[in-house]
């Protein structure tokens, strides 16, 4: 959603901040901005739309500032037009705020604010803190710490989740950053210092990283940081290293960081078989877990149940999730979408492990939902204690500091906003605490748990030989869409979730109407949307389900859908009227591989519709508000 940079030294801040700026547009925004301290005055730009707007916009206005802030903002509080773009100023244009997130109780102040006589000029509700801010600073005048002072107050006055930065032009060595419940991390330069709501905008600079904490507030200067709590007192922080190479941020060869990522999936499969198969394990010797989870004891004793909370994609990825602990490990599993979980939460159940899923680790509702299990567990007896596991791409992210444990899914940045390799990456993860729980609850045989780790060893070199031929033959294939609205998938077993998965990749960046259904449940009702205008592609794996999904996959083509097959090339593959080839792996295995030719459909009918796949409409990477 929003992003937002800050930029503190010797070089000039202007173009700092765009390119700042320009690698948080993956969040998702519809409006940008900065404004630059210099020769006392702030000087502030705004646009609506894209970045380039702004660019042109800045086209021959001088700003040879070494201080500023700027934002993109997605639209909650009025709409995405320049008036309401950030950076917000106070009546004076001496204090300017960018801020993420919301300002719960900014009614009640606005008016506040009116009745005193301020005016405002935008529909947001981060226009109260710049004129909040203002008239702190006038009760503070001629005090060195003035400006720190004056935020500080202002931050203890507002409710709500929020991350902000903010600039003075009667203090321009300071850019005060402030955190509550939105992430916001500053990066430590050679005499210069940078914020921004998410990494991927400090990487190119510095590798050395300080997150604030919830109810933390930091002064930024030339000569250095120091962090604060909400109270004034003094913190002190440990910076932490990225592990991310800015190349990570890069397309390079590729068209599009979607495609790019669809294509890192094989190495980012490696990256987690290496980090949590245990290579000393053999099926013989019970002693050692399979898995190098290393997650404490606490979390499996006495274990009766699983429930995993998860939005979109991640929700996909969770079903997947609960096939693999119910059927590897016998644990009766139930998976919530986060949204509704949080207003309708089920009775409590005892000795369950509770599981946040979520890539970016921001997911307002997903968080919500583990906290409100979190609330409604205190002071209950032991066997209802609150347990809670989180898996995610951000090890450093607000899931992180709300869970016990988490399990860090290794994806690398992931900037395209239709998940892709920390889908795969997420459910490699589901595989290996099934296989913990299993081993843990000799639920599986040592020979079989070692046919599945063997299985999955082989699977990035199924993957790369999937992706060398179809990524062209998919591409040809995608052709044949262009005026194609509906879509129908459907798949049964441990492959439904992947039908629901190839549905959403494709309705969120082609915008054509998709579903995903079991393909058992397509003569119960969606049968009758078909007709030669609307393709069914079937998810049919040899395995337990595979003769039926056939069966299903006739009835359609009886009624004149054009049939595609996500199947191995096989005898049976004649039904189909186009075969998306898999190898023939273990069904337990194969939804590994069955989203590929899924994902390369949904990228290529996009890429051919000219769209804007990275960034598709209305969407955000992370949706950090409810
Ligand atoms: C995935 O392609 C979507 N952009 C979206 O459904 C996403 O999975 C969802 O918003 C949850 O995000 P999270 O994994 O960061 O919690």
């Amino acid at each position: 959603m929003c992003g937002i940079v800050g930029y503190i030294g010797t070089q000039s801040a202007t173009e700092i901040l765009l390119s700042g700026l320009e690698k948080l547009e993956y969040r998702g925004y519809d409006s940008a901005g900065l404004a630059t301290v210099c020769d006392g005055q702030i000087k502030s730009v705004r646009a609506k739309g894209k970045l380039h707007n702004l660019r042109e916009k800045l086209v021959g206005v001088e700003m040879p500032a070494n201080v500023g802030i700027g934002h993109t903002r997605w639209a909650t509080h009025g709409k995405p037009e320049e008036y309401n773009a950030h950076p917000h100023t106070d009546d004076t244009g001496r204090v300017a705020v960018v801020q993420n997130g919301i300002v719960e109780n900014y009614r009640e102040l606005r008016k506040e604010l009116e009745s005193q006589g301020h005016k405002f000029v935008s529909d947001t509700d981060t226009e109260v803190i710049p004129h909040l801010i203002a008239a702190f600073l006038s009760n503070f005048t001629g005090q060195r710490e003035a400006f720190f002072e004056a935020v500080r107050q202002t931050v203890n006055k507002l409710d709500g989740g929020f991350a902000i930065a903010v600039v003075c032009a009667d203090y321009p060595n300071e850019i005060i950053v402030a955190r509550q419940q939105a992430p916001i991390s500053i990066g430590l330069g050679q005499g210069e210092f940078f914020c921004a709501s998410d990494t991927p905008a400090l990487v190119s600079h510095t590798q050395v990283v300080v997150s604030l904490d919830n109810g933390e507030i930091a002064r930024l200067t030339p000569l250095g940081v120091e962090v604060y709590n909400f109270d004034g007192d003094r913190v002190n922080k440990l910076p932490r290293i990225l592990n991310w190479s800015p190349t990570l941020v890069e397309k390079h060869i590729f068209k599009h960081f979607m495609l790019k990522e669809i294509h890192e999936q094989p190495n980012v499969v490696r990256s987690c078989l290496e980090a949590y198969i245990n290579s000393d394990w053999d099926a013989m010797n019970s002693l050692v877990s399979p898995t190098n989870l290393k997650l404490s004891s606490s979390l499996y004793e006495n274990l009766e149940q699983v429930e995993i909370f998860a939005c979109g994609t991640s929700w996909h990825a969770s079903l997947i999730g609960k096939y693999l602990l119910e059927q590897l490990a016998g644990i009766s599993t139930t998976v919530n979408y986060a949204s509704e979980a949080r207003y309708a939460p089920s009775p409590l159940r005892k000795n369950t492990l509770l599981i946040g899923v979520t890539q970016s680790g921001e997911t307002a509702d997903t968080l919500a939902a583990l906290a409100m299990e979190q609330q409604r567990r205190l002071d209950k007896p032991a066997e209802f204690e609150s347990i809670l596991l989180g898996i995610t791409n951000r090890a450093e992210s607000s899931l992180a500091n709300l869970v016990n444990q988490i399990i860090d899914i290794r994806a690398g940045i992931e900037i395209g906003v239709a998940a892709t390799k920390t889908f795969v990456a997420q459910v490699m993860a589901f595989y290996f605490l099934a296989i913990d729980l299993s081993w843990q609850r000799k639920y599986l045989s040592g020979e079989r748990i070692a046919e599945i780790i063997n299985g999955l060893q082989k699977i990035p070199a199924q993957m790369e030989q999937m992706l060398e031929t179809q990524d062209s033959q998919i591409e040809d294939f995608a052709h044949q869409f262009n005026d194609t609205q509906d879509f129908i998938f459907v798949g049964r077993g441990i492959n439904y979730p992947i039908a629901l998965e190839g549905a959403l990749k494709l309705k969120e960046i082609s915008y054509v109407h998709a579903e995903g259904y079991p393909a058992g449940e397509m003569k119960h009702g969606p049968i009758a949307l078909l007709d030669d205008k609307v393709p069914v592609v079937a998810i049919a794996m040899p395995g337990l389900v595979y003769e039926k999904v056939l069966s299903n996959a006739q009835e359609a083509k009886a009624r004149d859908a054009q049939l595609i097959g996500v199947t191995p090339e096989s005898t049976e593959a004649d039904v189909f009227d186009n075969v998306l080839a898999v190898p023939a792996v273990d069904e337990l295995l194969s939804p590994m591989l069955t989203v590929i030719p899924l994902q390369l459909l949904a990228y290529h009918i996009a890429a051919h519709r000219g769209l804007d796949v990275d960034q598709p409409r209305n969407l955000a990477k992370s949706v950090t508000v409810e």
